[in-house]
Parts: structure tokens; C-alpha cells; sequence
């Protein structure tokens, strides 16, 4: 099969990341006889600096001409003093709102080796199999008005948390369908004690629900399943919620399995190619220095084969090869115990590749 991929390495580690998942899925073209086309574009800092926009036409033109889009990720110190809406991340939402991708999933799964690596203990974590649903184009990142005003000798800034009904049934049947395939539970996630558009949110997952009576649904309050979280991650199967709670929420959850670097994402719509990137950052601290750990973004692209292509197998064989990695002792820095050995992104995506390709990883 032949695919376009139109790739946005972005900036910080995302170029290093992007590289490793894309010699892996030129791993999987081989072995299973695929063709995979490259595009590459440009987003957030990098995009700034060489056309003057974080977001320029022609990326948004590639992206919407391709089956999938692959991101590494964008921002850094160099560009956090402009202003908002010429910041890298600006980017990141415009593309995402661009595409129509309202629905985030960001699938939270524990590997049993990788328990010590966890802050957490072996027994909260082992097993835990969890999805959060973030809803990814409305609720707080987009509302309307969002500005700063000088009143008297004082300054006044708003930001809004804005959703339309539909907006929310689109979100919340997404998570539905999921749940339907998973553990058949869904926690709708909301501050329904104090926020009018989470007391809406959670009219609709009730009515919502009433299609899907094979899903338990259950609703808790956001401050609460922080907690919950880390307590007993093993309570959830699919949690669907709000833009900025999600992005708060997937960060925490990504400690289950021990590194921010583990978590991967798919970002879907409603037809068009769907957005595929690790959940985490441009990690200045380490960027430029071979040192990321590149499994979310190489289980980015698995998510990319399963959802937008329809290979399971192969997207399979990527998850596979992560675990076996794993299974293996193989770790990158940031989930290396002290003592053990610690491998480049390179050194990562290569014993990532040998396992595809069948080699013995030793
Ligand atoms: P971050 O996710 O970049 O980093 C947080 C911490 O996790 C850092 O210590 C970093 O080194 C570590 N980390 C992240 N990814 C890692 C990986 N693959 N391997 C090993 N360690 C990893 O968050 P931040 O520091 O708050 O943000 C830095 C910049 O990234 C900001 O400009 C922010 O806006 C941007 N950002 C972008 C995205 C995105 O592009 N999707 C997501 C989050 C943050
Ligand atoms: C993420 C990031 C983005 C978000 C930023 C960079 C706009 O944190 O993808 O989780 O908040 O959605
Ligand atoms: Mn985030």
C-alpha cells in the first residue's frame, strides 16, 4: 500500500524523535511491502524563524493533501517572549483546528519491566491499560474572548472555557466507541460543582450514554481523578474530557509508565488525516544531545498505522518490538535506573529496528 505521510519534526528533540520513528516505519515499508512518501514541513519555533509564521499555508496545504500527519514537537526558551499568537505552540492549535482534530487519544499502557522505572509502586501500576480521550479543538484553548484590557490602573485578562452541545456529543461518542471496544467503562471527567459548561458536559454523556448501554459510565470530578490517578489507575478504562484538563491529566497519567517519553498520541476528526505525536514537549533541557527517549513517537506511528492506514498487524509489530525492547532492558535515560546502562535516541530506534526486521537483540 502507498501512503503520504507529511512529517513536522518541529523543534528541540522533535527532529531527533522524528527521525528515529520514520527509520522505523521504513522498517515496516520493508518488511510488509508498503510505500511510505515523506513531506516534510515546517511548524512552530523552526517555522517562525524561516517564514515569519508558526503555522505557514503551504504546511497546512501538505498536511490536508496527505493520509497522516507525523509530529515531533514544537517550542523552546527562544521563542516564549512573543507574543501569543506568534508562539510555536500557536502552531500546534492552528493545525489541529485546521484538520478538524477534536478528538485526542492518548493511550496511557504500563509495561511490567518498566515498573522500577515508574515514581509510583509496582503494584499500583502493573497492568494498568488506560485511554484518555482529550478533546483537542474547543473548551478553554479556543473559547472566545480571549484578551488582555487595562481597566482603571489595573489589568484585566481573559481566557474563555467555550463548548457547543455538539461539540461535546462528538467527543463524548468518540469515547463511547472506544469504551465499547476496551473494558466497556467510561469516566466522564468534569468540575461539574462549579463549571456550567461541565454540568452540560455531563447532561451529554448521560444522554450520550443511553446508545451505549453495554459502557458503564461513571462521572468524577477532575481534582479528584488526579488523585484517583495515581491512588488507583487500575479503576479506569476510558476517560473523556475537557481540552485543558486532558493535556493536564495524559501528563500526569504518563508517570504509570514511567516517563513522559513513553506516551504516544493520535489525534483524529472527522475524515480527513488524523495528527500523530508523542504527548510530551521540545525538552530543552536535553534537546540536541541524542538523549530522548523516542518510543512515544515511534508508538505515534504504530497509532498512525492502526488508525489511519488500517495495518494492524504491522502497528502491532511496532508494539511488539517496543515491549520486547523493553522486556529486554534496553532504556533510555529517562527511564534508566542508576547503574544500568543508558542508550542514545539512535541507539533506542536501532534495537527498535532489529526486532521488526527479526534480529535477535542482544
Ligand atoms: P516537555 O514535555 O518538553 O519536557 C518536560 C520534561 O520531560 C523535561 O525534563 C524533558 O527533558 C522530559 N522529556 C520530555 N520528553 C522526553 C523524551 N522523549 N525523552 C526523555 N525526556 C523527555 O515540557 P516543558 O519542558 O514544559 O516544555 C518545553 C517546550 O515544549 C515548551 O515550549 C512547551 O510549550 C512545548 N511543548 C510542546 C508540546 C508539543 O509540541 N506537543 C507538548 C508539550 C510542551
Ligand atoms: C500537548 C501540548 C500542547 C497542548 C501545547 C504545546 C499547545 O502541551 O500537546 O499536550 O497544550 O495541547
Ligand atoms: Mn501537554
Amino acid at each position: 500500500m502507498k501512503k503520504k505521510i507529511t512529517v513536522l519534526p518541529g523543534d528541540g528533540i522533535g527532529p531527533e524523535v522524528i527521525q528515529g520513528a520514520l527509520q522505523v516505519l521504513d522498517a515496516i515499508a520493508n518488511k510488509y511491502n508498503h510505500e511510505f512518501e515523506y513531506t516534510y514541513a515546517k511548524i512552530g519555533g523552526i517555522a517562525i524563524d524561516e517564514c515569519d509564521t508558526p503555522l505557514p499555508q503551504e504546511t497546512i496545504d501538505a498536511c490536508k493533501a496527505s493520509d497522516g500527519v507525523l509530529l515531533g514537537a514544537v517550542g523552546g526558551p527562544k521563542w516564549d517572549t512573543l507574543p501569543g499568537h506568534m508562539r510555536p505552540e500557536k502552531g500546534l492549535l492552528g493545525i489541529r483546528k485546521e484538520l478538524d482534530l477534536f478528538a485526542n487519544l492518548r493511550p496511557v499502557t504500563a509495561h511490567d519491566s518498566l515498573a522500577d522505572s515508574s515514581t509510583l509502586k509496582r503494584e499500583v501500576i502493573d497492568g494498568v491499560d488506560l485511554m484518555i480521550v482529550r478533546e483537542l479543538t474547543s473548551g478553554l484553548y479556543f473559547g472566545e474572548p480571549r484578551e488582555r484590557r487595562e481597566e482603571g490602573d489595573d489589568l484585566v485578562v481573559v481566557d474563555t472555557l467555550a463548548y457547543k452541545r455538539s461539540e461535546i456529543e462528538r467527543i463524548m461518542k468518540q469515547g463511547f466507541e472506544l469504551a465499547r471496544v476496551r473494558n466497556k467503562k467510561l469516566t466522564s471527567v468534569d468540575k461539574a460543582n462549579v463549571l456550567e459548561s461541565s454540568r452540560v458536559w455531563r447532561e451529554v454523556a448521560i444522554e450520550v450514554g443511553k446508545e451505549y448501554p453495554d459502557v458503564e459510565l461513571d462521572h468524577m470530578l477532575v481534582d479528584n481523578a488526579a488523585m484517583q490517578l495515581i491512588r488507583n489507575p487500575k479503576q479506569f478504562d476510558v476517560m473523556v474530557t475537557e481540552n485543558m484538563f486532558g493535556d493536564i491529566l495524559s501528563d500526569e497519567a504518563s508517570m504509570l509508565t514511567g516517563s513522559l517519553g513513553m506516551l504516544p498520541s493520535a489525534s483524529i476528526g472527522s475524515g480527513g488525516p488524523g495528527l500523530y505525536e508523542p504527548i510530551h514537549g521540545s525538552a530543552p533541557d536535553i534537546a540536541g544531545q541524542n538523549k530522548a527517549n523516542p518510543l512515544a513517537t515511534i508508538a505515534s506511528v504504530a497509532m498512525m498505522l492502526k488508525y489511519s492506514f488500517g495495518m494492524a498487524e504491522e502497528a502491532n509489530a511496532i508494539d511488539q518490538a517496543i515491549s520486547e525492547v523493553l522486556e529486554a532492558g534496553f532504556r533510555t535515560g529517562d527511564i534508566a535506573n542508576p547503574g544500568e546502562e543508558v542508550l542514545s535516541t539512535t541507539e533506542m530506534t536501532a534495537k527498535v529496528i532489529e526486532l521488526i526486521k527479526g534480529e535477535v537483540v542482544v
